[in-house]
């Protein structure tokens, strides 16, 4: 069957939006190469092979994302609702603001963060400038680039790769299928500034949305993109994934996505730990961050140079880091798991 023009115009989108990141990421690195040379990140070249397999895989996620939209488990509105016009205002900022970052990759300095006054809320590990990003998570400054910049790095597949936790989240809740939908429970653990929370309420219109994380600046952010519609409100409570300020089995599903590359592996177990206390007994939790090097030794180069380009302290323990005993020792059952581009998404059960 010749395909739609909803089709055509999500492909040609996607497309479009893979271009512009690897424009942005071509471009930016020239630009380094001739302003502050000095601090050019020494990457490993990409051979041709891993090249097209990025691009093979990036695509296969683009037409899982179209079928499950064709399919219902989605709507496909959500492919097209990216907020272009606030993107296109804050782009030229994320141009301005990487002499700041060239000056901390300079100096190696990786904990230049704003002057906080709770301190004690934070992690020392939490404490850090993640990505080279200035201020860290701790700015309004950091958190209204954050969405953009994630786009860029994924050219254009960021929501793509969030959008993969959504079967496993509506499969998972068919446990409670004799619930009405206003009665269920959804927490999102590290929302950040709310982009998933935003692709399950697509999907799951009536139930109750949780987000937490532990920057207020990330939250702030989220409300702004969130609670300004006439869709139900979402709730937004600042706290540590370790220990979540909400009472024992409170939710029927806690999801949490590109949290876990950014964690040591003690404080890892201690978030599986916490989402086993939230769920209901039969709740599922949906984990998703980057591929490891087990499940995608194809793309090893990309996983090191990632690693290499950013700060990311605790990425390569992480990509060998085994999740699913991890989440056996947490308690969980059920453990499966499956990558889809630079994503890989594990589900689990509360026994
Ligand atoms: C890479 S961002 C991911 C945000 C979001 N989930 C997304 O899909 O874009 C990581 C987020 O984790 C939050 N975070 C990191 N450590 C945390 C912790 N221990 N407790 C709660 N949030 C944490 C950060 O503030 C940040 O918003």
């Amino acid at each position: 069957m010749a395909p739609s023009f909803t089709e055509i115009a999500y492909r040609t989108m996607q497309q479009g939006r893979s271009l512009a990141g690897l424009v942005h990421k071509e471009l930016s690195t020239k630009v380094m190469e001739v302003v502050a040379p000095d601090v050019v990140p020494k990457t490993r070249p990409v051979p041709n092979e891993m090249i097209n397999a990025l691009r093979q895989s990036l695509d296969a996620l683009n037409e899982k994302d179209w079928r499950d939209s064709e399919s219902g488990i989605y709507p496909q509105s959500l492919l097209f609702d990216i907020p272009w016009l606030e993107w296109a205002g804050r782009y030229p900022r994320v141009w301005l603001d990487l002499p700041s970052n060239w000056a901390r990759r300079r100096a190696r300095d990786v904990k230049d963060i704003p002057d906080l006054n709770n301190r004690d809320l934070y992690p020392e590990y939490y404490l850090q400038n993640f990505h080279h990003q200035t201020d860290g998570y701790l700015s309004d400054h950091s958190a209204e680039l954050y969405d953009l910049q994630v786009d860029i790095l994924f050219n254009g597949a960021a929501d793509a790769m969030r959008r993969r936790i959504l079967p496993s989240l509506r499969a998972g809740l068919n446990r409670f299928a004799d619930r009405p939908q206003g009665s269920l429970r959804i927490l999102d653990v590290a929302t950040g500034t709310g982009r998933t929370l935003h692709q399950i309420r697509a999907a799951l219109p009536e139930a109750t949305l949780v987000g937490v994380d532990l920057s207020e600046a990330y939250l702030r952010q989220a409300n702004r993109w969130l609670n300004q519609s006439n869709k139900p409100l979402v709730q937004l409570v600042q706290g540590n994934a370790e220990r979540m300020p909400f009472d024992d089995a409170g939710f029927q599903a806690v999801t949490c996505v590109f949290l876990f590359h950014e964690l040591p592996p003690v404080a890892r177990q201690a978030v599986l730990q916490d989402c086993y206390r939230l769920l209901e007994s039969g709740g599922v939790l949906v984990l998703a961050d980057s591929v490891q090097l087990k499940d995608s030794p194809q793309f090893d180069v990309a996983m090191d140079n990632f690693r290499r380009v950013f700060h990311e302290p605790y990425y390569r323990d992480f990509i060998i880091d085994d999740i699913d005993q991890r989440l056996k020792d947490a308690g969980f059952i059920d453990v499966h798991a499956e990558s889809h581009f630079m994503t890989r998404v594990w589900t689990a059960t509360k026994a």
